[in-house]
């Protein structure tokens, strides 16, 4: 873990904190908003220098930022502070899949991004430890690396190349077993990927009227969106919202 929080620590000061401007990215801070409560608890794990939680912490909610890099925790307290939201966000140095709190006090806990540094084991006991952590009606929201993607490779060889271990996916049937085993409900699943993986390719960068087209804009899926509908086996990563069910 700490070649991981090392890696991490080095890309703090430029790790980008807006969120997003494709679709594909625009997607997940679309569903943190539509599936934050009102009022409180909330988790962001793996929460970098805030992406995510910086946005959220406009609304009257109790942000764990949770992050193993020392750094991204750091950058992240000093852009709220210069937004003046200064204590509204606690940071927490950790990892998963061993957390240092306890108990089914979350409302929501998102993890994006994340969960494809753990080998697939890990991942399994994380997706368990964060179930357990959501109180009854709570939601878990994730995104899962395709097994069968062409970008797993990519990034496996980036991730390999810089000391880290390398990144690791699940099939579709099983990122679905993986939540409900952990008693959760599945509330949607959506592919993401399956064509805009194609952009890695070398010199393809250089157009970036295909890569918007491919991958969108903030408000308007791309092609992406509609292949990786049509085949979401193939997806780069699901984002996967679940939610634990009300006690009876
Ligand atoms: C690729 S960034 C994603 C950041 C953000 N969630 C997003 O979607 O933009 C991955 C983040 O996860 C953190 N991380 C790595 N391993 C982790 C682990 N085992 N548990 C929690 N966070 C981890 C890293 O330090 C880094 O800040």
């Amino acid at each position: 873990m700490s070649q991981t929080a090392a890696h991490f620590d080095r890309e703090a000061a430029e790790y980008p904190t807006h969120i997003g401007t494709d679709y594909i990215q625009a997607r997940k801070w679309a569903l943190v908003d539509a599936h934050a409560p009102g009022t409180g608890r909330v988790a962001d794990i793996g929460a970098a220098t805030g992406r995510h939680a910086l946005a959220l912490a406009a609304r009257p909610l109790d942000i764990v930022a949770i992050d193993p890099s020392q750094q991204m925790l750091a950058q992240l307290c000093r852009l709220a502070d210069t937004r003046d939201q200064d204590g509204t966000i606690l940071p927490c140095a950790a990892a998963l899949p061993a957390l240092p709190m306890t108990g089914a006090t979350f409302d929501l806990i998102y993890c994006f991004s994340t969960l494809l540094l753990l080998s697939p084991q890990d991942q399994e006991a994380a997706l368990a430890e964060m179930a357990g952590l959501l109180r009854p009606g709570g939601s878990l929201i994730v995104d899962i690396a395709g097994s069968r993607s062409l970008a797993i490779r990519y990034w496996h060889r980036h991730y390999r190349r810089r000391g880290l271990s390398g990144v690791f996916g699940h099939s579709a049937p099983r990122t679905r077993e993986m939540l409900e085993q952990n008693g959760l409900k599945i509330i949607s699943i959506e592919a993401h990927g399956v064509l805009s993986q194609f952009l890695l390719a070398p010199g393809l960068q250089r157009f970036p009227g295909l890569i918007r087209r491919v991958r969108g804009s903030e408000t308007r899926p791309g092609w992406d969106a509609v292949i990786s509908c049509r085949l979401p086996a193939l997806a780069e990563r699901w984002y996967v919202v679940a939610r634990r069910p009300e006690t009876v």
